[in-house]
């Protein structure tokens, strides 16, 4: 398959449904996409705005500055110390990298390609766009001899899945036994709800109880998006094995994939800034008891979403059928058919609305 062959975005499936939902007397709720709504705090904007004089090329490499401030973030924020600058490497968002990464590291027809089976579509948008092999399968088990690269997701998107530091070292044993690369996408580790993830960290992939300390074939993937209100930006890193992060920079410099000179400054501050990502969590997690609540009184079961952006729920029955009911009450979520096909019965719902819309879809839900 080609750029030429990609699908287009199915969210034409949903249109009827978002017709149905704005037609509701108390105006749409829109849960359906995992967009921020907040503001993007002021200690991110100042430092945006003191750096648009911007004549020279940036550097694909990012700044020394950015750099040392990723390294520092992963010690402090991840329990993962000792990154070095050749390490770590910035990205223009990560969707870029999710989907340009096979092609990146030279996968070809035949290889597999290994994602969770409820899956931020793009892993599969990658694989296919250079002829490989997509594989759901969560099980590194299940992983054939042909994986060349291996995706995890955890905190999961769309089911707030997360893998603990043994399921971790588990993947990144069998990718080794089997010489995959595994990335790890984890933007939303900033986000644990449920015990244990509300007090300790989410583990990262490169945290020593998963790699011993040792980064070779792994890579942690990350985006300032959602826990700084960056999405707009485009603001995101990886970090992990320094000769594939060699050969990956070698790759983006031919490509033109360097971030701006400004928002390489302006993720300097929002990654050496603390305080506002705790706030922005707490804004989630009031929304998320509302939520969560409301869902569970009109007849859902909300699965995983112990840490995240989204509410994974069922009735048991068929997507479409919950789209339905949902959009009667003028409420918009996602239904699992978008995740990969092994989860029709669920729709995902997300935590990036306003207090208020949540809060009115909350009063629509207890009254079904
Ligand atoms: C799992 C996952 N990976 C990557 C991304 C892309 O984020 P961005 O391109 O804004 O960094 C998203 C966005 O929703 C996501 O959910």
């Amino acid at each position: 398959m080609g750029v030429a062959d990609l699908a287009d975005y199915p969210w034409d499936a949903v249109a009827p449904y978002a017709e149905r939902a704005r037609a509701h007397p108390g105006g749409l709720v829109d849960l359906s996409i995992g967009s921020p709504v907040d503001p993007t705090p002021s200690v991110i904007t100042r430092a945006l705005a003191a750096a648009t004089d911007a004549h020279a090329y940036p550097q694909t490499l990012g700044t020394p500055a950015l750099r040392e401030a990723i390294a520092d973030w992963y010690a402090r924020r991840r329990g993962v110390p000792g990154l070095t600058p050749d390490q770590v490497l910035p990205t223009i968002g990560s969707k870029e990298l999710v989907a340009l990464l096979p092609l990146l590291l030279d996968l070809r027809p035949g290889d597999v390609v290994v994602h969770p089976r409820a899956a931020y579509p793009t892993y599969e948008v990658g694989a296919r766009l250079v002829g490989a092999t997509p594989i759901a399968a969560d099980d590194p088990r299940t992983w054939p001899t042909a994986t060349r690269l291996v995706w995890l997701n955890s905190p999961g998107n769309p089911d707030g899945r997360v893998l603990d530091a043994a399921s971790l070292r588990a993947a990144v044993a069998r990718a080794r036994e089997l010489g995959a690369v595994v990335a790890s996408d984890e933007c939303y580790a900033e986000l644990g709800w449920d015990a244990p993830w509300d007090a300790e960290p989410i583990p990262s992939v490169l945290d020593p109880r998963v790699s011993d300390g040792d980064a070779r074939g792994i890579l942690s993937v990350y985006s300032l998006s959602k826990q700084s209100n960056l999405a707009g930006y485009r603001a995101a890193f990886l970090a992990g094995d320094a000769a594939i992060i060699a050969g990956l920079l070698t790759a983006r410099k031919h490509l033109g994939l360097m971030l701006p000179a400004p928002v390489q400054t302006a993720m300097v501050a929002a990654l050496t800034d603390d305080t506002h990502v705790a706030r922005q969590k707490e804004r989630y997690r009031a929304r998320r008891v509302v939520l969560k609540s409301a869902l569970e009184s009109a007849g859902f079961r909300v699965d995983h979403s112990e840490a995240g952006l989204y509410l994974w729920a069922t009735e048991g029955r068929d997507a479409w059928q919950s789209m339905s009911r949902l959009a009667e009450l003028g409420i918009l979520a996602g239904p699992g058919h978008f995740y990969g096909e092994h989860f029709p019965l669920h729709v995902r719902l997300s935590l990036t609305a306003t207090d208020e819309r949540i809060a009115t879809a909350a009063e629509r839900l207890h009254g079904d």
